[in-house]
């Protein structure tokens, strides 16, 4: 029994939403990597904005794959593989470690944007996942 308690009062230590302690985290390294404040509309403003696609010329853009509504499931143009929603709130699981979160990043803004993404560009993204 005891025990159990024990574990229990563990768990209530967690914090409910671990993603947005690792959002705020990833976000006072933006800053200090020069970042501004964090936008949540224009990063849901470059969420939408649409560019060539290097290899294949078509037009994408972050919503290609992780639909326009980031509290929905997305899924990859390519290969189908299902995404988890980008919403914190729809989305405990997700955004809960830096280093994937900064792998995708990288992967996804050269893959959509041809370029890597800024530090501001990052923390306004992650203000828009935070913010819906
Ligand atoms: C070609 C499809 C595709 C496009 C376009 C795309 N993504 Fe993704 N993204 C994925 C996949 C697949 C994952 C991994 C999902 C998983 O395994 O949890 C992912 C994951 C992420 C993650 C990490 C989520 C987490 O829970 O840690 C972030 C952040 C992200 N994408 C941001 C972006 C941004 C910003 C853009 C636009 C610049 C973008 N993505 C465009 C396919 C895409």
């Amino acid at each position: 029994m005891k025990t159990v308690i024990m574990i229990l009062a563990c768990m209530a230590a967690i914090p409910a939403h671990a993603s947005e302690v690792v959002i705020a985290q990833l976000q006072d390294t933006y800053h200090s990597d020069g970042a501004g404040a964090f936008s949540a509309e224009r990063g849901k403003g470059m969420w939408m904005q649409t560019f060539k696609q290097q290899e294949s010329g078509k037009p994408v853009s972050c919503a290609t794959c992780h639909t326009a509504d980031i509290r929905q499931r997305g899924a990859h143009v390519r290969t189908g593989k299902i995404i988890e929603p980008m919403a914190a709130s729809t989305n405990a699981e997700g955004l809960n470690d830096p280093k994937k979160i900064e792998k995708w990043f990288l992967r996804n803004c050269k893959w959509t944007m041809g370029r890597e993404c800024t530090a501001q560009e990052k923390g306004n993204f992650l203000a828009y996942f935070l913010s819906e």
